[in-house]
């Protein structure tokens, strides 16, 4: 069956509005760039920091992938480990620290020490960052080991929602019940766009993408196979490839019709497509 579809903005690769179903239940497709800047523009400042989502915004870039998890006191903040010791002058687990002891540590240095002041990004201040920059966020909900995937949503989809609009907001993870729970936060997927990430496509990933009424899939571009593209964008979703850093490599995934890339420095691939990439 299909069914009209809703009159035009004007279409490019990536905003692609579907003939199915699905596009009944979303409405149109997700207004993204061709490329997003994976944990803020982290080839060029400390990554998940507002300094990477400044650095983002000044090399035009309009979407940022960004992780976010709870510190043991419940404060939502923006950080891709369970611990702090890769990014910041710190050791220990993010659930064992409040925020003031969070506060305190230096996650700049170890990218640059021009980063000395940076410090850990609560989802709040990233929030309003983003919103004072009219920028996009694509948000993973990261659930590490002994995390609570329902109290990461409660929390944070609220938030989320109150500070930007729909179509600049597109909430993803791998952990299934982090997803459920989002969508019990609102259950409109016009109002609350979910992304269903995996490593490469498995069996019933339908039967998720309908339960979640997922918007879309994000994959890993190295195991992407071209029959993915054609299956992701038949099911009406739009499909995301994480991390890519080559353009070269990367560009049978664009003929393929990939539709967005997350990707360390997006301004690669803006000069070697120039498509109006970021
Ligand atoms: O959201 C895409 C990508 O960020 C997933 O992997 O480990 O970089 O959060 P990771
Ligand atoms: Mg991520």
């Amino acid at each position: 069956m299909s069914v009209p579809v809703p009159d035009a903005t004007p279409r490019s690769r990536a905003t692609v509005q579907y003939e199915t179903p699905r596009a009944a239940i979303h409405g149109p497709a997700l207004e993204l760039p061709r490329a997003i800047a994976h944990r803020g523009l982290s080839a060029r400042a400390p990554e998940n920091t507002l300094a990477a989502v400044r650095a983002a915004h000044a090399a035009g870039c309009r979407w940022v992938e960004l992780d976010v998890q709870l510190l043991g006191d419940g404060t939502p903040v923006i950080w891709h480990d369970a611990g702090v010791r890769r990014c910041s002058n710190g050791r220990g687990k993010l659930r064992r620290l409040d925020i003031e002891r969070a506060r305190q540590l230096d996650v700049g240095s170890w990218f640059n020490p021009d980063f000395h002041d940076e410090r850990m990004a609560t989802l709040d201040d990233m929030l309003a960052l983003l919103a004072a920059c009219d920028m996009g966020l694509n948000l993973e909900l990261k659930i590490s080991y002994k995390h609570d995937p329902a109290a990461l949503a409660e929390t944070v989809i609220p938030r989320a929602l109150a500070a930007l609009p729909p179509s600049r907001l597109l909430v993803s993870s791998f952990d299934r019940n982090a997803l459920r729970s989002a969508r019990r936060q609102e259950a409109d997927p016009h109002r609350l766009r979910l992304g269903l990430l995996y490593d490469r496509l498995p069996r019933g990933w339908q039967a998720d993408a309908e339960a979640l009424l997922a918007s879309s899939v994000h994959l890993d571009w190295r195991k992407l196979k071209p029959g993915t593209v054609a299956a992701v964008h038949e099911a009406g979703l739009q499909l995301l490839c994480y991390t890519a850093n080559d353009p070269a490599t990367f560009l049978p995934c664009w003929e393929w019709g990939v539709d967005a890339v997350i990707s360390d420095d997006p301004t690669l691939f803006a000069s070697t497509e120039n498509l109006g990439i970021v």
